[in-house]
């Protein structure tokens, strides 16, 4: 698949076959992952791998949109460490990023996954931090739930020419 096509039939995924992900396919999108831009290059991003299945159910217990956890084999938790930025609050671009790069790369391969947001809700980010026992300079950006898909969504056209201007508003 090329990047335009799955750029343009990319969907979020949230039904899930039993099959297990192989740790090797979780390596190929998190070196898809790591070859986002980030700002001044930083590349301040960590990323656990979560495939126990208790801690993929806490998840659904405080977070209103993740029940797709239930089924997802598997999740990766995207973080941003401050420590490692050059230009303060960066990482939630470059977090961002390399978030969008695992959706696609996931959707390359056959696989189906969907973005849970974390940052910005105290909650959530709270949490996680005391779940994972996160240091206090590293910050939970997403979760993106991973699996081969049960039910894939069609693609949908998005383009509105309304929204492009030329040169002013
Ligand atoms: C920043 C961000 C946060 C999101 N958070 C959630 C979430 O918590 N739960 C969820 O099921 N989907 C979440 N999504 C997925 C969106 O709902 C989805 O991308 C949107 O509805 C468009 O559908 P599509 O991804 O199928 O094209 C999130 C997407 C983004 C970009």
């Amino acid at each position: 698949m090329d990047v335009m096509e799955a750029l343009l039939t990319r969907r979020s995924v949230r039904r899930f076959e039993p099959q297990p992900v192989p740790l090797e396919t979780i390596q190929t999108l998190l070196r898809a992952a790591m070859q986002a831009p980030s700002a001044a290059n930083a590349q301040p991003w960590h990323f656990i791998i979560i495939t126990e299945r208790q801690v993929l159910e806490k998840v659904t217990e405080f977070h209103p949109a993740a029940e797709c956890l239930h089924q997802a084999q598997v999740a990766i938790l995207v973080c941003g460490d401050e420590r490692l930025e050059k230009r303060p609050d960066r990482w939630i671009q470059d977090c961002s990023a390399a978030t969008q790069n695992i959706l696609l790369a996931a959707h390359a391969l056959g696989l189906g996954a969907v973005w849970l947001a974390i940052h910005p809700d105290p909650i959530r980010i709270d949490n996680i931090r005391c779940m994972m026992e996160l240091p206090n300079e590293v910050h939970p950006l997403s979760i993106v739930a991973v699996g081969y898909p049960a039910r894939v969504p069609q693609p949908v056209n998005r383009f509105k020419l309304d929204r492009i201007h030329f040169n002013h508003w």
